[in-house]
């Protein structure tokens, strides 16, 4: 391999940049030649492609995005936009990938592997920690510290008017950015969708922990079946008396600086993610997994949505009182 170019695709994390920057310069370190694709895929297909050196990438490892930009491109979803991507990959004599993503990102590679030749290397991206084969993926520590900032905000003048707050967050399919922020700004309950909601426990820890507290906390995950508003509405028919307010975080979720847990993490991710394709690696994602690197296949990491620890839903139960 002597020619490597990477990638950051779907939608954006904090630390994306912090990857890249790690891709770029330990390609250098190796004496490889250095490529950044603009826009994701749509980039590839379209020859947005640039060579880049160890000083196109100073002074990004702290900024939230991606510099590289990021899109989710329907004409890599053909054959024909496949193959074009190929083309001007060869044109630059590319010889290797690194994509950062999340499930999207890794099933478009798959398929470009399995019709053309081109290694590709995964580094786990996204805000929902929603990938198997890493305990944890790049961005999802600044979102769960950020949803953790908003709330506090929140509890502050829930608490001033003695409010029950219910407050959506993202995660897409995924409950994890929910659970871990819950536990962190003491809800009083955490609905995520990989479990199912007793909203008759729900109802009455809230009925009991009134005489604890003046605010009260309910932290929705947005893939959770009925959604903040729905969940708002349920309280309220339950409790008339109870002053009620919904606040969806949004995209400020996606934004920001990446704390150092997710520099860290993209910085090693980048150095395996070139050093496994110096050593013959292809179609594997990097991730960390108690402390280590480890590959996993593209089809296993995608595939295997993260259990939800029991252990983390319970302590959100026992410290709601
Ligand atoms: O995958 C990251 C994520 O922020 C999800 O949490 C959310 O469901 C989705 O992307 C939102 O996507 P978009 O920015 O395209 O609306």
């Amino acid at each position: 391999i002597k020619n490597i170019a990477v990638l950051t695709s779907g939608g954006d994390s904090p630390g994306m940049n912090a990857g890249i920057r790690a891709v770029i310069r330990t390609g250098i370190y190796h004496g490889l030649n250095m490529y950044g694709v603009y826009r994701g895929y749509d980039g590839l297909v379209n020859n947005d492609i640039e060579a880049m050196d160890a000083k196109s990438v100073a002074n990004i490892i702290q900024r939230g995005g991606t510099v590289l930009k990021t899109a989710r491109s329907d004409e890599f979803r053909t054959y024909e936009g496949r193959k074009q991507a190929y083309e001007n990959l060869k044109k630059f004599g590319i010889d290797a990938l690194v994509v950062i993503g999340g499930d999207g990102t890794f099933t478009g590679a798959s398929k470009f592997i399995e019709e053309f030749d081109i290694p590709i290397i995964g580094m786990p991206g996204t805000i929902d920690n929603d990938l198997a084969g890493t305990d944890f993926t790049i961005g999802y520590d600044t979102a769960i510290n950020t949803v953790v900032d908003a709330v506090d905000k929140i509890r502050d003048t829930a608490e001033s008017h003695d409010r029950v707050f219910v407050v959506e967050v993202m995660g897409r399919d995924s409950g994890l950015i929910a659970l871990r922020s819950g536990i962190s700004t003491g809800a009083e309950a955490v609905l995520i969708p990989e479990l199912t909601v007793d909203y008759d426990a729900i109802m009455k820890r809230l009925d009991k922990s009134r005489s604890n507290k003046s605010s009260r906390i309910i932290i929705v995950a947005e893939g959770d079946k009925e959604g903040g508003l729905v969940v708002a509405d349920k309280i309220k028919e339950n409790f008339p008396h109870y002053d009620v307010r919904v606040s969806i975080l949004g995209h400020i979720q996606r934004g920001g600086k990446p704390t150092c847990m997710d520099r860290v993490l993209a910085s090693r991710l980048g150095v395996a993610a070139v050093e496994g394709l110096i050593e013959g690696r292809r179609g594997e994602m990097t991730g960390l997994i108690c402390g280590q690197i480890q590959y996993t296949p593209f089809e296993k990491a995608i595939k295997h949505i993260k259990q939800v620890n029991t252990n983390l839903t319970r302590i959100v139960e026992i410290l709601s009182l």
